[in-house]
């Protein structure tokens, strides 16, 4: 872990200096480094003039919102707002991951503007950082907390943005010299848009919930092994294709999955080796077939007869979060009894293990 590049006073009479005339600010925390170490922040720089809040979108981990609470005592009061109902109903039946991210990024400020409004605040506190930006940007995804003047605009909020100049490695470093909690300075990431772009393809409300039941699962299994991240996502087990490729038999799936290659994005389908007889050979076969067309190459650790859905594990170590490793598991040891865990679950016809690093795959599906 990097050293801080930049001391706490130094932060916060900064906020200080900028913000100390504003009516007041809510901010939005949803239980992750980034959004709590800026609220934190900001509260120590213009106190009353803070609300905490944590808003539940629908698309949050289950009972997220009073573990969080709970979690955060005596370092922020957190109020819970739950707009999940509104923010869910918009974005059913959407399809294609942008419109999604998209459609997610409107609901989701109409809420805070709401609660704005009812608190008479003009301003917004947020945990936007550098990565965030350089995403955008580059057109790689739309983060949805990068709000552009016209974005800004149109939800009619200011921003204060206290962590937007550093990188993740930098807010966790950050968080511990404020003294908050290691469980939160060590958090693995949780994408604002949260479970959404875990649900990949169409979104409706049984596959959300059963990805949000699988993720409950792979956590308890998994929390406290050191993996920078790790998370299933669900989508349809339709297939587009089949085929062999020396002893490899896979399958195609027809919805399409992210990934960035040269730092471009690019939109396709997941890939998934069904029969092999060496593992090794897995983790060159991803090699032969991943191309701009099948960002992510998965392997099948469990299947079942009946049932409409794929539960995809996904495991990466990374330091910055723009590349990362998919660490060698003992697939047979490791993962067996996490993947019939999850094939109990209703409607489950297979669990599969991402292979991908990235690039070329991206460490979310959407
Ligand atoms: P990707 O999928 O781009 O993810 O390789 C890189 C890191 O960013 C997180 N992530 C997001 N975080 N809003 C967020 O706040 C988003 O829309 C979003 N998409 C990805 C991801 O979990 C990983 O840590």
């Amino acid at each position: 872990m990097s050293e801080l590049i930049v001391s706490i006073d130094e932060l916060i009479n900064r906020l200080r200096a900028l913000y100390r005339d504003i009516d007041c600010a809510v901010a939005c925390v949803s239980g992750g480094v980034d959004s709590t170490t800026s609220a934190v922040l900001a509260k120590k720089a213009l106190g009353d003039k803070v609300y905490p809040v944590f808003i539940n979108t629908g698309f949050m981990r289950m009972n997220e919102g009073a573990r969080v609470r709970e979690a955060l005592k005596g370092i922020l009061d957190l109020e819970i707002y739950d707009f999940s109902e509104e923010i869910i109903s918009r974005i059913e039946g959407l399809e294609d991951a942008e419109e999604k991210r998209i459609a997610f990024r409107d609901a989701f400020y109409m809420s805070v503007k709401k609660i704005a409004e009812e608190k008479k605040c003009g301003w917004i506190v947020q945990g936007t950082i550098k990565a965030d930006v350089v995403e955008t940007i580059g057109k790689i995804k739309t983060q949805h907390n990068v709000l552009t003047d016209e974005l800004l605009k149109r939800y009619g909020l200011k921003v204060i943005e206290p962590v937007i100049d550093l990188y993740k490695h930098e807010v966790r470093a950050l968080a511990k010299q404020l003294g908050l909690p290691k469980w939160l300075a060590e958090r693995q990431p949780f994408p604002g848009p949260g479970l959404l772009v875990r649900t990949v393809g169409k979104l409706y409300r049984e596959k959300l919930e059963l990805v949000r039941k699988a993720t409950a699962i792979v956590e308890e299994r998994l929390n406290g092994r050191g993996y920078s991240q790790y998370f299933p996502a669900i989508w349809e087990h339709d297939i587009l294709d089949k085929g062999v490729m020396g002893d490899i038999e896979y399958l195609v799936f027809k919805v399409k999955a992210t990934g960035v290659i040269d730092g471009r994005r690019i939109y396709g389908h997941p890939v998934m080796v069904r029969r092999y007889h060496q593992v090794t050979d897995i983790y060159t076969f991803y090699r032969q077939f991943n191309s701009e067309n099948y960002p992510h190459v998965l392997l099948q650790l469990r299947e079942k007869e009946d049932g409409e859905f794929v539960i995809a594990i996904r495991i990466v170590k990374t330091e910055d979060y723009m590349v990362a490793e998919v660490p060698r598991i003992d697939i047979y040891k490791e993962l067996k009894e996490l993947a019939e865990e999850l094939l109990s679950l209703p409607k489950i016809k297979a669990i599969a293990f991402d292979v991908t690093p990235k690039p070329p795959a991206t460490i979310e599906y959407e």
